[in-house]
Protein backbone atom coordinates (compact mmCIF):
# COMPACT_ATOMS: atom_id res chain seq x y z
CA UNK A 1 0.00 0.00 0.00
CA UNK A 2 1.61 3.31 -1.26
CA UNK A 3 0.20 6.91 -1.11
CA UNK A 4 0.06 10.25 -1.99
CA UNK A 5 0.52 13.47 -0.10
CA UNK A 6 -1.02 16.87 -1.99
CA UNK A 7 0.69 19.65 0.20
CA UNK A 8 0.04 23.17 -0.15
CA UNK A 9 -1.28 26.83 1.20
CA UNK A 10 -4.88 27.25 1.16
CA UNK A 11 -6.45 27.75 -1.99
CA UNK A 12 -3.43 26.21 -3.81
CA UNK A 13 -5.32 24.35 -5.93
CA UNK A 14 -4.94 20.58 -3.65
CA UNK A 15 -8.56 20.01 -4.09
CA UNK A 16 -8.80 20.65 -7.35
CA UNK A 17 -6.38 18.89 -8.53
CA UNK A 18 -7.17 15.66 -6.68
CA UNK A 19 -10.68 15.40 -8.38
CA UNK A 20 -8.62 15.92 -11.69
CA UNK A 21 -6.00 12.59 -10.80
CA UNK A 22 -8.17 10.52 -8.77
CA UNK A 23 -9.34 8.36 -11.62
CA UNK A 24 -5.86 8.10 -13.25
CA UNK A 25 -4.20 6.98 -9.89
CA UNK A 26 -6.99 4.83 -8.69
CA UNK A 27 -6.55 6.53 -5.43
CA UNK A 28 -9.73 8.29 -3.25
CA UNK A 29 -9.30 11.05 -1.67
CA UNK A 30 -9.21 11.46 1.43
CA UNK A 31 -9.72 15.38 2.63
CA UNK A 32 -9.23 16.34 6.04
CA UNK A 33 -11.21 19.70 5.46
CA UNK A 34 -13.84 17.16 3.61
CA UNK A 35 -14.11 15.15 6.90
CA UNK A 36 -14.08 17.93 9.27
CA UNK A 37 -16.94 19.49 7.53
CA UNK A 38 -19.09 16.62 7.56
CA UNK A 39 -18.41 16.23 11.34
CA UNK A 40 -19.38 19.71 11.77
CA UNK A 41 -22.66 19.46 9.63
CA UNK A 42 -23.27 16.25 11.54
CA UNK A 43 -23.16 17.65 14.87
CA UNK A 44 -20.65 15.25 16.32
CA UNK A 45 -18.26 15.69 19.19
CA UNK A 46 -15.07 16.15 17.12
CA UNK A 47 -17.39 18.50 14.76
CA UNK A 48 -18.67 20.66 17.46
CA UNK A 49 -14.53 20.97 19.24
CA UNK A 50 -13.46 21.71 15.45
CA UNK A 51 -15.48 24.24 14.22
CA UNK A 52 -14.02 26.55 16.83
CA UNK A 53 -10.60 25.92 15.03
CA UNK A 54 -11.96 26.22 11.38
CA UNK A 55 -14.04 29.59 12.16
CA UNK A 56 -10.78 30.98 13.53
CA UNK A 57 -8.40 29.76 10.48
CA UNK A 58 -6.36 27.87 13.20
CA UNK A 59 -5.25 24.27 12.86
CA UNK A 60 -7.23 21.36 14.69
CA UNK A 61 -5.09 19.90 17.48
CA UNK A 62 -3.14 16.80 16.34
CA UNK A 63 -4.90 14.17 17.94
CA UNK A 64 -8.58 14.54 16.23
CA UNK A 65 -6.76 15.11 12.78
CA UNK A 66 -4.63 11.35 13.20
CA UNK A 67 -7.39 9.63 14.89
CA UNK A 68 -9.57 10.67 12.14
CA UNK A 69 -7.09 9.57 9.48
CA UNK A 70 -6.64 6.06 11.89
CA UNK A 71 -10.46 5.19 10.90
CA UNK A 72 -10.73 6.52 7.23
CA UNK A 73 -7.34 4.49 5.97
CA UNK A 74 -9.40 1.18 7.94
CA UNK A 75 -11.73 1.62 5.10
CA UNK A 76 -12.14 -0.80 2.41
CA UNK A 77 -11.42 1.51 -0.18
CA UNK A 78 -8.22 2.77 1.04
CA UNK A 79 -6.85 -1.05 1.14
CA UNK A 80 -4.29 0.40 -1.81
CA UNK A 81 -3.32 3.89 -0.59
CA UNK A 82 -4.95 6.90 -0.44
CA UNK A 83 -4.66 10.58 -2.36
CA UNK A 84 -4.60 12.61 1.40
CA UNK A 85 -5.12 16.50 0.47
CA UNK A 86 -4.84 18.66 3.36
CA UNK A 87 -2.82 15.75 5.49
CA UNK A 88 -0.56 16.30 7.16
CA UNK A 89 -0.08 19.91 8.40
CA UNK A 90 2.19 19.59 11.31
CA UNK A 91 5.48 17.06 11.74
CA UNK A 92 3.60 15.27 14.32
CA UNK A 93 0.60 14.26 11.94
CA UNK A 94 3.91 13.20 9.40
CA UNK A 95 5.37 11.15 11.99
CA UNK A 96 1.88 9.31 12.85
CA UNK A 97 1.81 8.81 8.91
CA UNK A 98 4.57 7.32 8.68
CA UNK A 99 3.42 4.56 11.14
CA UNK A 100 0.48 3.72 9.37
CA UNK A 101 0.76 4.13 5.44
CA UNK A 102 3.59 4.21 3.19
CA UNK A 103 3.63 7.63 1.14
CA UNK A 104 5.73 7.47 -2.33
CA UNK A 105 4.87 11.06 -3.24
CA UNK A 106 4.77 14.44 -1.04
CA UNK A 107 3.53 16.65 -4.27
CA UNK A 108 3.80 20.48 -2.89
CA UNK A 109 1.91 22.65 -5.03
CA UNK A 110 3.43 26.50 -4.74
CA UNK A 111 1.08 29.71 -5.28
CA UNK A 112 2.75 33.10 -3.99
CA UNK A 113 0.54 34.39 -0.87
CA UNK A 114 -0.74 37.40 -3.13
CA UNK A 115 -2.84 34.95 -5.03
CA UNK A 116 -4.36 33.17 -2.47
CA UNK A 117 -7.33 35.45 -1.30
CA UNK A 118 -8.72 35.82 -4.80
CA UNK A 119 -8.78 32.12 -5.18
CA UNK A 120 -10.36 31.72 -1.91
CA UNK A 121 -13.28 34.45 -2.18
CA UNK A 122 -14.19 33.33 -5.20
CA UNK A 123 -14.38 29.54 -4.47
CA UNK A 124 -17.91 27.99 -4.52
CA UNK A 125 -18.40 24.17 -5.02
CA UNK A 126 -21.01 22.00 -5.94
CA UNK A 127 -23.74 20.74 -3.63
CA UNK A 128 -23.69 17.43 -4.50
CA UNK A 129 -20.95 16.28 -6.46
CA UNK A 130 -18.26 18.63 -4.33
CA UNK A 131 -16.21 19.90 -7.46
CA UNK A 132 -14.49 22.74 -7.13
CA UNK A 133 -14.98 26.18 -9.00
CA UNK A 134 -14.02 29.43 -8.85
CA UNK A 135 -16.07 33.19 -9.98
CA UNK A 136 -13.71 34.92 -12.31
CA UNK A 137 -10.66 31.31 -12.53
CA UNK A 138 -12.77 28.17 -13.34
CA UNK A 139 -16.22 28.72 -13.97
CA UNK A 140 -18.49 26.32 -14.74
CA UNK A 141 -18.84 25.31 -18.56
CA UNK A 142 -22.55 26.53 -18.55
CA UNK A 143 -23.83 29.14 -16.14
CA UNK A 144 -25.47 27.75 -12.92
CA UNK A 145 -25.25 24.16 -14.01
CA UNK A 146 -22.09 21.73 -12.54
CA UNK A 147 -19.85 20.43 -14.72
CA UNK A 148 -19.17 17.05 -12.97
CA UNK A 149 -22.78 15.99 -12.41
CA UNK A 150 -25.65 18.44 -13.49
CA UNK A 151 -26.92 20.15 -10.29
CA UNK A 152 -27.53 23.58 -9.36
CA UNK A 153 -26.84 23.59 -6.47
CA UNK A 154 -23.92 25.57 -5.11
CA UNK A 155 -22.48 26.20 -2.01
CA UNK A 156 -19.30 28.09 -0.45
CA UNK A 157 -17.40 27.69 2.73
CA UNK A 158 -17.80 30.01 6.04
CA UNK A 159 -14.09 29.70 6.39
CA UNK A 160 -13.80 31.44 2.94
CA UNK A 161 -13.50 35.09 4.16
CA UNK A 162 -10.47 37.35 3.74
CA UNK A 163 -9.79 37.61 7.52
CA UNK A 164 -10.03 33.89 7.49
CA UNK A 165 -7.90 32.81 5.21
CA UNK A 166 -4.69 35.44 6.63
CA UNK A 167 -4.92 33.22 9.55
CA UNK A 168 -5.08 30.03 7.78
CA UNK A 169 -1.72 31.48 5.40
CA UNK A 170 0.14 32.10 8.87
CA UNK A 171 -1.34 29.17 10.09
CA UNK A 172 0.34 26.95 7.00
CA UNK A 173 3.54 29.31 6.69
CA UNK A 174 4.22 28.46 11.16
CA UNK A 175 3.02 24.72 11.26
CA UNK A 176 2.73 23.17 7.92
CA UNK A 177 5.69 24.91 6.11
CA UNK A 178 8.29 22.92 7.87
CA UNK A 179 6.80 19.71 6.61
CA UNK A 180 8.64 20.71 3.21
CA UNK A 181 11.97 19.77 4.77
CA UNK A 182 10.84 17.07 6.77
CA UNK A 183 9.94 15.40 3.31
CA UNK A 184 12.55 16.95 1.23
CA UNK A 185 15.09 14.85 3.30
CA UNK A 186 13.00 11.40 2.15
CA UNK A 187 13.71 12.06 -1.37
CA UNK A 188 9.62 11.78 -1.46
CA UNK A 189 9.05 16.28 -2.09
CA UNK A 190 8.21 17.00 -5.79
CA UNK A 191 7.76 20.93 -5.88
CA UNK A 192 4.79 21.87 -8.89
CA UNK A 193 4.09 25.41 -10.11
CA UNK A 194 0.42 25.96 -8.94
CA UNK A 195 0.44 29.41 -10.44
CA UNK A 196 -0.41 28.32 -14.16
CA UNK A 197 -3.31 27.11 -15.62
CA UNK A 198 -4.94 23.93 -13.91
CA UNK A 199 -4.36 21.77 -16.95
CA UNK A 200 -0.98 22.37 -16.98
CA UNK A 201 -0.26 21.30 -13.39
CA UNK A 202 -2.37 18.43 -14.03
CA UNK A 203 0.09 17.47 -16.55
CA UNK A 204 2.77 17.87 -14.28
CA UNK A 205 1.88 16.46 -11.52
CA UNK A 206 0.86 12.70 -13.75
CA UNK A 207 4.24 13.53 -15.00
CA UNK A 208 5.13 13.19 -11.48
CA UNK A 209 3.53 10.01 -10.41
CA UNK A 210 4.25 8.44 -13.63
P1 LIG B 1 -9.07 22.55 4.14
O1 LIG B 1 -10.43 22.28 3.74
O2 LIG B 1 -8.01 21.52 3.95
O3 LIG B 1 -8.62 23.93 3.50
P2 LIG B 1 -7.20 24.45 2.96
O4 LIG B 1 -5.98 23.69 3.16
O5 LIG B 1 -7.19 25.82 3.53
O6 LIG B 1 -7.29 24.31 1.47
P3 LIG B 1 -8.47 24.69 0.59
O7 LIG B 1 -9.48 23.60 0.54
O8 LIG B 1 -8.94 26.05 1.01
O9 LIG B 1 -7.72 24.89 -0.82
P4 LIG B 1 -7.25 23.89 -1.93
O10 LIG B 1 -5.77 23.87 -1.97
O11 LIG B 1 -7.96 22.57 -1.87
O12 LIG B 1 -7.74 24.73 -3.20
P5 LIG B 1 -8.94 24.48 -4.22
O13 LIG B 1 -8.62 23.36 -5.13
O14 LIG B 1 -10.25 24.44 -3.51
O15 LIG B 1 -9.02 22.93 5.70
C1 LIG B 1 -9.97 23.80 6.28
C2 LIG B 1 -9.72 23.88 7.78
O16 LIG B 1 -9.86 22.57 8.38
C3 LIG B 1 -8.31 24.34 8.19
O17 LIG B 1 -8.21 25.74 8.22
C4 LIG B 1 -8.17 23.70 9.58
O18 LIG B 1 -8.89 24.43 10.55
C5 LIG B 1 -8.87 22.35 9.40
N1 LIG B 1 -7.97 21.27 8.96
C6 LIG B 1 -8.06 20.55 7.79
N2 LIG B 1 -7.09 19.63 7.73
C7 LIG B 1 -6.37 19.75 8.86
C8 LIG B 1 -5.21 19.09 9.37
N3 LIG B 1 -4.60 18.10 8.67
N4 LIG B 1 -4.72 19.50 10.57
C9 LIG B 1 -5.32 20.47 11.29
N5 LIG B 1 -6.41 21.13 10.88
C10 LIG B 1 -6.93 20.79 9.67
O19 LIG B 1 -8.82 25.84 -5.08
C11 LIG B 1 -9.15 27.10 -4.49
C12 LIG B 1 -9.84 27.98 -5.55
O20 LIG B 1 -8.88 28.32 -6.57
C13 LIG B 1 -11.01 27.29 -6.27
O21 LIG B 1 -12.03 28.22 -6.49
C14 LIG B 1 -10.40 26.79 -7.60
O22 LIG B 1 -11.37 26.75 -8.65
C15 LIG B 1 -9.34 27.85 -7.87
N6 LIG B 1 -8.14 27.30 -8.53
C16 LIG B 1 -7.59 26.07 -8.38
N7 LIG B 1 -6.48 25.95 -9.15
C17 LIG B 1 -6.33 27.15 -9.78
C18 LIG B 1 -5.37 27.66 -10.71
N8 LIG B 1 -4.33 26.92 -11.14
N9 LIG B 1 -5.53 28.92 -11.17
C19 LIG B 1 -6.58 29.71 -10.74
N10 LIG B 1 -7.54 29.28 -9.85
C20 LIG B 1 -7.40 28.01 -9.39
Amino acid sequence: MSSIVLFGPPGAGKGTQAQRIMESTGLPQVSTGDMLRAAVKAGTETGLSAKTYMDAGQLVPDHVIIALIEDRIQEDDASNGVMFDGFPRTIPQAEALAGITQVSHVIAIEVPDGKIVSRICGRYTCGNCSMVFHDEFNPTTEEGVCDGCGSNEFKRRADDNADTVLSRLSAYHEQTSPLAAWYEGRGIFHRIDGDRPIDEITTDILNVLE
